[in-house]
């Protein structure tokens, strides 16, 4: 999968995925991670990509025609790839969108900087996606977060089949707790259950850690979760023990 980030400063954006479990499918040529330098579509000597804001008040503006410039290149580069909007006036980015957007043949981020963007950039993206309730200097650091989230369940990126399908979030829920050695540590034991051997008490166990947590830390998230009648029973029983959570 290609992806294909609209920057004004690209040397962000490779070494990040040179790394580790990523950078062996930019290796493995899995994924295909690109910094683009908008200045290469803007016109002029100086290459501007910024202007003060219409109205008057205070930073830059990007323009909207180096961008139009850029994403119609881009477009006809990779058909059918789709052009996302980094901008805290987005939709927050969750984990069912980096599953629906892994299945897009390409993504094309589009990062600003400064006051953000002229108005009418936002007709020539597909999506505006948000990180968060937060305000960051530039979009680049939000549009590698989202590669990563969206790399990561492409097939052949992650080493062990199917370790994605357990994280937290991707089945409505968070992750149950994990342990690995030693049994013991600082009084602390692994429990019991885990070191069984008995795959049915684990499994029920690990269900019902999930939901536990999830009652605990993120009690909004069991509204849209996707829960059977046993996982229904088990939630009462958690919410009868502790009636506060
Ligand atoms: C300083 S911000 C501009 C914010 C803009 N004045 C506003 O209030 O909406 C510069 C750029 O950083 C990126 N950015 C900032 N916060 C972000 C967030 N929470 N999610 C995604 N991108 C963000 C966007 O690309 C934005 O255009």
């Amino acid at each position: 999968m290609k992806f294909d980030v609209l920057t004004l400063f690209p040397a962000m954006i490779e070494s990040p995925f040179a790394d580790s479990i990523l950078g062996k499918a930019v290796e493995r040529g899995v994924i295909e991670i690109r910094g683009h330098n908008l200045r290469d579509w803007a016109e002029g000597r100086h290459q501007v990509t910024d202007d003060t804001p219409c109205g008057g008040g205070d930073g830059m503006v990007m323009k909207v025609e180096p961008v139009a410039r850029a994403l119609a290149d881009l477009r006809q580069r990779t058909p059918g790839t789709r052009v996302l909007l980094m901008t805290p006036q987005g939709k927050r980015f969750t984990q069912n969108d980096a599953s629906a957007l892994s299945r897009e043949a390409g993504l094309v981020f589009v990062c600003g900087r400064y006051e953000g963007f002229d108005e009418r950039i936002r007709t020539l993206v597909d999506d505006e996606y948000s990180l968060g309730d937060f305000i960051l200097t530039g979009g680049e650091l939000a549009a590698m977060v989202m590669i990563d989230a969206v790399a990561r369940l492409l097939d052949g990126v992650l080493g062990c089949a199917g370790s994605a399908l357990g994280d937290s979030f991707s089945d409505g829920l968070l992750e149950y707790p994990q342990y690995t050695r030693p049994v013991e540590f600082a009084g602390m034991r692994v429990p019991d259950v885990l070191l069984s051997g008995n795959h049915g008490e684990i499994a029920r166990w690990r269900r019902r850690e999930q939901l536990r947590r999830t009652l605990e830390r993120r009690p909004e998230l069991l509204e849209s979760a996707p829960l059977c009648a046993a996982d229904r029973k088990m939630l009462e029983e958690l919410q009868k023990a502790a009636p506060d959570a």
